[in-house]
């Protein structure tokens, strides 16, 4: 009898929602195809710990519109050296595992490369990050969630800014990308948006924000992405000095990981993993999978990994045309 393929899947590095729609899809499309799926607890420090268990078709019932991660997840040191990422292989070994399924950001592909390379495994990277911060893709699972996440709490603060006639800062998460800043401050409304990708007049913001209150506006909102060196802090001072408005900070925080993923997260997730498993079934080399226009796509994962990311810039132009 021909031996079926084994394959091991793990999520690592920052939660996102839609983690698990994708390890469903993942599972299912492997058993499927006739492959048997081991899932690897808590990313590539279970992957060192050998905590490894084999799933079955129940193993993901119930789980397509729960956020974080069944597999739960983790930021191995480790695994960041070559010793530690041996390890990982020879669990792998030992179980028979001949593909390994990696489902997160930058961090985490990049690990499943270089084990990859160091030690003749395939490996299968998924982008699961809400920080769509990777260049190969046009948008990540977990980025849609947290985007609407952010403009639902972004409603909720220009409610009372408005009542309370404030400014306020509002500091959403992203790492050095900017793109939930982006998303989240031109479907929210924002008078204006910073990011680590181009650069700002905080005076001129001041400028924008103090002709606002004399056309009569009753609040503002700046959106600034956690990865601008100027702290949300300092920059809300600022402006309350040059303008005289009450200025309040929020820092969304975590919020924006947790939750339910949205039905795009849901279906892009599920497109992702089955193009998985496909790639799997035909022994395609190491690769990432993406999304470019609606297409999923596979693309080298070692390639994947060197394509810049893009930023979408014109979105400041659009929001400060709209003020
Ligand atoms: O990469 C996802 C992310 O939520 C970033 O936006 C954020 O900077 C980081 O993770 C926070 O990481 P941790 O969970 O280790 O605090």
């Amino acid at each position: 009898m021909k031996k079926k393929i084994r394959v091991g899947i793990l999520t690592s590095g920052g939660d996102a929602p839609g983690m698990n729609a994708c390890i469903r899809a993942v599972v299912r499309g492997c058993l499927s195809k006739g492959m048997e799926v081991f899932g690897i607890y808590q990313g590539y420090h279970g992957l060192i710990e050998d905590d490894i268990q084999q799933m079955s078709i129940s193993s993901v019932a119930d789980i397509i519109h729960r956020g974080g991660t069944i597999l739960r997840t983790a930021r191995s040191h480790r695994f960041r050296e070559p010793e530690g990422r041996k390890a990982g292989y020879e669990n792998l070994k030992k179980h028979g595992i001949s593909a390994l399924v990696v489902i997160g950001g930058d961090g985490t592909m990049t690990g499943g490369m270089l084990m990859g390379k160091e030690n003749g495994i395939k490996v299968y990277g998924l982008p699961g990050t809400i920080d769509n911060d990777l260049g190969y893709t046009d948008t990540t699972i977990g980025f849609d969630t947290a985007v609407n996440t952010a403009v639902a709490a972004v409603g909720n603060i220009r409610d009372t800014s408005s009542s309370m006639g404030r400014t306020t800062v509002i500091e959403v998460m992203g790492r050095a990308c900017g793109d939930i800043a982006l998303y989240a401050g031109l479907a929210g409304g924002a008078e204006d948006i910073l990011i680590p990708e181009q650069a700002y007049d905080i005076d001129k913001i001041a400028e924008e924000i103090k002709a606002g209150v004399a056309r009569g506006k009753l609040h503002s909102i700046i959106i600034k992405a956690e990865g601008v060196a100027l702290s949300t802090q300092a920059l809300a001072e600022f402006l309350e000095l040059k303008t005289g408005c009450e200025t309040k900070t929020v820092l969304l925080g975590y919020i924006q990981r947790g939750g339910s993923p949205t039905a795009r997260d849901r279906v892009l997730a599920s497109r992702m993993g089955v193009k998985a498993a496909e790639l799997i079934e035909q022994g395609a080399e190491s690769s990432a999978i993406g999304i470019r226009g609606d297409e999923i796509v596979a693309i080298p994962l070692e390639e994947a990994l060197s394509i810049k990311k893009k930023s979408h810039t014109d979105f400041i132009e659009i929001c400060n045309l709209l003020l």
